[in-house]
């Protein structure tokens, strides 16, 4: 009897190194021609721990790749007036090319007043409804960061989606909701068959057993196990969560999918750490290098 083999893996953070090198050559290249290198501003409200570490890691990555970056930082009680002030100055500012306004905000926030307030050409998060509309219709637009990453994973893996039953769980505006949208579409990848599965799907675990890729954007800690991943599935882990582990730290990283039982069953897999979530970054910094070519034009 021959062993079955596990999956191969689909490594993020190599492909996120490559993407950022190709990223960094054309910066070099436009600093050695006279040009102001991409500029990336991220605007922060209030302390959340998790938010400073992610806003950390974007201004170091656009830094380490010849960016000029910046952050603004604004206490928790700033009102939605002042913030929207601060997106009204970046936005006639022709040195800055790309910002994001970092979520969560604060609760006395509206989030969709202060999106719907980024002009869109420098909206390289890619959540103005004006993006959202344009990749709805196939139309050249920035991609919010998480499914733009992979659908680049899928592209430089080779990975064939045409025709394919790809099933999405979670529909939210950041992930679920673009990733089934952009697999639906008439492009490689994509041209596949898309169902979307959130908290009131009657059968999940079938639909998710008819799934040739499954997507994994459910937010919580290993839900999906090997009894509802097809054999040779493809499957692809949005999820990032601490769990309680016997180590130094006293915690580990885990994703949505119990990696160790569905690694045995998949074609291809995303571990976490080190899939999806290196990609982010990455494609966040496309998109500034993106909004600054557009901005020359
Ligand atoms: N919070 C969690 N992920 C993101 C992201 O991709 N962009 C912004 N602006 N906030 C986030």
């Amino acid at each position: 009897m021959t062993k079955k083999m596990d999956a191969q893996l689909i490594d993020g953070k190599k492909t996120a190194t490559e993407i950022k090198n190709e990223i960094k050559v054309e910066v070099a290249a436009m600093i050695d021609n006279d040009e102001y290198p991409p500029h990336l501003v991220a605007i922060i409200v209030g302390e959340d721990p998790a938010s400073e570490t992610y806003v950390g890691s974007k201004e170091r990555s656009a830094k380490a790749i010849g960016m000029t970056s910046s952050v603004y930082r604004f206490p928790e009680d700033t009102t939605e007036e002042e913030l929207l002030e601060t997106i009204d100055f970046l936005n006639k500012d022709d040195e800055v090319h790309g910002f994001i306004v970092q979520l969560p905000l604060p609760d006395h926030i509206d989030v969709d007043r202060v999106i719907g307030s980024i002009k869109p050409e420098k909206d390289v998060d890619g959540f103005h409804p004006v993006n959202v509309g344009k990749m709805a219709l196939g139309q050249k637009a920035f991609v919010s960061a998480t499914p733009a990453g992979i659908m680049e994973l899928l592209d430089r893996y080779n990975i064939d989606t045409e025709g394919k039953h790809c099933v999405v769980l979670g529909r939210s505006n950041i992930v679920g909701s673009p990733m089934s949208i952009l697999m639906s579409k008439k492009t490689k990848p994509g041209n596949a068959t898309v169902t979307v599965c959130h908290s009131r799907t009657q059968n999940m675990k079938d639909l998710m057993l008819q799934a040739d890729i499954l997507i994994c954007a459910i937010g919580q800690a290993q839900f999906v196990k090997e009894d509802m991943v097809k054999e040779g599935a493809v499957v692809i882990d949005v999820g990032i969560h601490r769990i309680p582990a016997e180590n130094e730290k006293g915690y580990k990283i885990v994703g949505d999918v119990n990696f160790d039982a569905v690694v045995k069953k998949a074609s291809f897999i995303t571990p976490v750490p080190g899939g999806v979530g290196p990609m982010t970054i990455a494609m966040l910094l496309k998109n500034t290098l993106t909004a600054q070519k557009n901005m020359k034009q």
